[in-house]
């Protein structure tokens, strides 16, 4: 019986395969990108450098002597690595759970190929189980917080939540801004609720990676890491 960990890890090293030599590649935030960095450190020589997606991700790349470059330095970015809270059987997901959401929005919307690397704790039927992260400007934080609840159907309370930090302070983004955590949706039209969210005023951009969605997914399994696409 394999752990999560152990799934992760699978994943992570699979995602090698897929990295083109002399490239500068996008690198997103997590537990598991973290164990893909670690495997990234090992081919360093083989790439030129890599976009971060956080500032713990460039933390970590650069500890590895990975070079980081600046995004809007960068004409071309073949692959983009990053994993996800949820994700669908469409390559939908629901991501943020590490609150990097929209600077991996970014870089992910430069790249050409997006490879998700997960554990399959994470390959859903429906999203919204994980609570969706939502980034705010700050004095946009009750605005944005009633009209989410306003997403509530009949069938379902939606209730946004403010992501705390340790010591009673709110999390604050790389970005300086807030994070709702939206418990209580079904997103059962995750491209179309992308956009509707998006559209409210205060919202920087929200955890559902659907219109940008995977273009390859690594699942770490019990029986092996599945490709799918
Ligand atoms: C961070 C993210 C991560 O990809 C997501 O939270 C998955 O993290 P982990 O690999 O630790 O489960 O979106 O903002």
């Amino acid at each position: 019986m394999l752990t999560q960990d152990q799934m992760k890890l699978a994943a992570a090293k699979k995602a090698l395969e897929f990295i083109p030599e002399n490239a500068v590649i996008g690198v997103g935030t997590g537990s598991t990108v973290n164990l893909f960095i670690d495997q990234l450190g090992t081919i360093k020589h083989l790439i030129q450098g890599a976009v971060s997606s956080s500032e713990a991700t460039t933390e970590r790349l650069k500890a590895l002597g990975i070079p980081v470059l600046d995004l809007a330095l960068v004409d071309e970015l073949p692959v983009y690595v990053d994993g996800a809270d949820e994700i669908n059987h469409y390559l939908h997901m629901v991501k943020g759970g590490g609150g990097a959401l929209t600077r991996e929005k970014i870089v992910a919307a430069v790249a050409k190929e997006y490879i998700c690397i997960a554990d399959e704790t994470k390959y859903v039927t429906v999203l919204g189980e994980f609570p969706l992260p939502v980034e705010v400007v700050p004095m946009a934080r009750s605005y944005v917080a009633r009209q989410l609840e306003r997403l509530s159907t009949s069938g379902s309370r939606v209730h946004p939540e403010l992501r705390m930090a340790a010591g009673d302070k709110v999390f604050l983004t790389d970005n300086g801004n807030y994070i709702l955590d939206v418990h209580g949706l079904q997103i059962a039209e995750p491209v179309s609720l992308e956009s509707k969210i998006n559209q409210i005023a205060g919202v920087v951009t929200n955890g559902l990676f659907a219109q940008r969605r995977a273009d390859v997914l690594l699942l770490g399994t019990q029986s092996g890491v599945e490709v799918k696409r």
